[in-house]
């Protein structure tokens, strides 16, 4: 099933999520739809806030990326109750963008490499670390578990530059091909 994203300015992707036990009500259909949902929007990433539910749970395909960065192949990912225990590296430039802010694209800085504990599907543990572009994914959709987005990152004058654009977002005024939630949109 498809589900609606929730847009930028909505309170819900500015919570904190919580851990979740392996009982979770509905765990493996909420990962199949989070899929779906995905996919029918062109994403490589999406976290539970995006889909309304503020738990620790976000999936990742980073393999559009395969032709510039071989090794994505393959990657295919549903990360649940993950934790970054560490970053490190030099910071660099990737050019990020997030299907609940559509049509903004703008350069954030991340360091190149992340440690991350998190459970699979089948709630067995894996310490990881990751680099470069996959790196880059899953430090973009943890923060979304975090209370965090991507333009929280960029020089404040762009920011405000943005401003109207967001505030776009926010209102439902733009032309976006799924299906969002907008917290301000005006009722008719
Ligand atoms: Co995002």
């Amino acid at each position: 099933m498809i589900l609606p994203i929730v847009a930028y300015g909505h309170p819900n992707l500015r919570k904190i999520s919580q851990d979740i036990t392996p009982d979770y009500d509905g765990l493996n259909d909420l990962i199949a739809n989070m899929w779906e949902t995905m996919y029918y929007s062109s994403g490589v990433g999406l976290a539970a806030p995006q889909v309304n539910r503020q738990i620790r749970l976000f999936v990742v395909d980073a393999t559009p990326y395969i032709k510039e960065h071989p090794e994505t192949e393959g990657f295919k990912k549903a990360f649940i109750n993950p934790h970054i225990v560490e970053e490190k590296g030099e910071e660099w430039a990737f050019n990020e963008g997030c299907l609940s802010i559509p049509d903004i694209h703008e350069d954030v800085m991340r360091p190149e490499q992340v440690h991350i504990v998190y459970r699979d599907e089948q709630f067995l543990e894996h310490d990881e670390w990751y680099d470069g572009i996959i790196a880059r994914i899953i430090q973009h959709e943890y923060d979304h578990l975090e209370g965090k987005l991507f333009v929280d990152k960029v020089h404040p004058l762009r920011k405000m530059m943005l401003k109207r654009k967001l505030s776009d977002i926010s209102r439902g005024e733009i032309e976006v091909a799924y299906k969002m939630i907008f917290p301000l949109r005006k009722k008719f």
